[in-house]
């Protein structure tokens, strides 16, 4: 029997050493190893030793079973190994990876999102309205005769059914306030149109901020601290801010606020239009809603509007507004 299974060792380990495959590495585990594997069967044979030599075959018999289950899995892993290697062989693990590319967000959402966030922490509320609107929103109600040049076809777009792409998003205060009663604080962010020659700093299509604050007792001084708040949090403290008499509308008084920051060269930049709202546009509302919720008498208010392009072009150094709408990745990867 010892002598069987020493022969039975070679035998196994030879033929392990020299298979070629993994299917013949499993073909001599079930050859040697299987349930009728021989080695398994001599095992059986133990039955019929005499109990001196039990001990001594049992333990040949264990050392056998033990290096051919080694010899089997070092078989294995080597040629797995080789099939590895072999996988591999024309991959040139040097080369730089292809990164996965990732979007991000346009400059003008990174900008709008800053700006809705400082006022909304002052306590401002966002509105909307149709940016297809009606003439009555856009310039009646906003105390602009049907003589006043804003409403020429040379200036506008109109629709056959005598609507019009808003000019301006000033239509969101007349919105916000036909709907609900004072105090009033929103900023109404959103698209505005003018049928404007397209070039480096004018668009067709083009964003303003909106903001209005109606109630009891509002001032200039409001306004101004509210401006002033807003262009430091977005600018830093050396920002200067300065209100130039202007005229609009729908506001009297009214300004062109101009700011100034050493980030933008300290020059004083024009940037948005603001003033009280005129007593006009409130009797319009008032008509409008059939009562007096807006009684110039009792409330007051201020309103501004922004050029988002404008500001973002001064913050970011842009120089041409075109590049906000071409799409190109080269310039939009420059804001992430
Ligand atoms: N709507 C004006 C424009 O497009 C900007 C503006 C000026 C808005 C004064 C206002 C305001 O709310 O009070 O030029």
């Amino acid at each position: 029997m010892e002598e069987t299974l020493n022969q039975l060792r070679a035998e196994a380990l030879a033929e392990i050493a020299a298979a070629e495959n993994e299917q013949a590495v499993e073909a001599a585990r079930v050859k040697y190893l299987g349930r009728a594997g021989s080695i398994s069967m001599l095992s059986e044979g133990m039955k019929t030793l005499s109990k001196e030599e039990k001990p001594r075959i049992g333990k040949l018999l264990n050392e056998v079973r033990g290096q051919v289950t080694a010899a089997l899995d070092a078989r294995k892993g080597a040629l797995e190994e080789t099939r590895d290697a072999a996988a591999f062989a024309d991959i040139d693990t040097t080369l730089p990876g292809a990164a996965e590319w990732r979007g991000a967000l346009h400059p003008m959402t990174l900008l709008l999102d800053r700006a809705v966030g400082i006022f909304r922490r002052m306590g401002f509320a966002l509105a909307d309205g149709p940016d297809i609107e009606t003439e009555w929103h856009c310039f009646d109600a906003l105390n602009t005769p049907p003589d006043h040049p804003a409403r020429n076809e040379q200036d506008t777009f109109y629709l056959p059914d005598g609507r019009l792409l808003r000019t301006q998003t000033s239509t969101i205060q007349i919105r916000t306030m036909e709907s609900q009663p004072p105090p009033v604080r929103i900023i109404g962010p959103g698209a505005a149109y003018r049928r404007d020659e397209i070039d480096a700093t004018h668009l067709a299509q083009f964003t303003q901020m909106e903001g209005l604050c109606v109630d009891e007792g509002v001032t200039l001084a409001d306004l101004k601290g509210t401006v002033e708040f807003f262009f430091r949090e977005l600018l830093g403290d050396k920002v200067g801010v300065r209100f130039r008499p202007h005229f609009f509308p729908f506001t009297e008084p009214s300004f062109e606020i101009d700011i100034k920051a050493p980030a933008l060269g300290d020059r004083w930049l024009e940037l948005a239009g603001c003033g009280m709202v005129d007593p006009a546009v409130f009797d319009a509302i008032n008509s409008r809603r059939g009562d007096h919720a807006y009684d110039p008498e009792r409330v007051s208010g201020w309103a501004f509007g922004f050029g988002i392009e404008r500001l973002a072009m001064i913050i970011s150094a842009v120089p041409d507004i075109r590049y906000f709408v071409e799409n190109d990745v080269r310039f939009l990867e420059q804001f992430r």
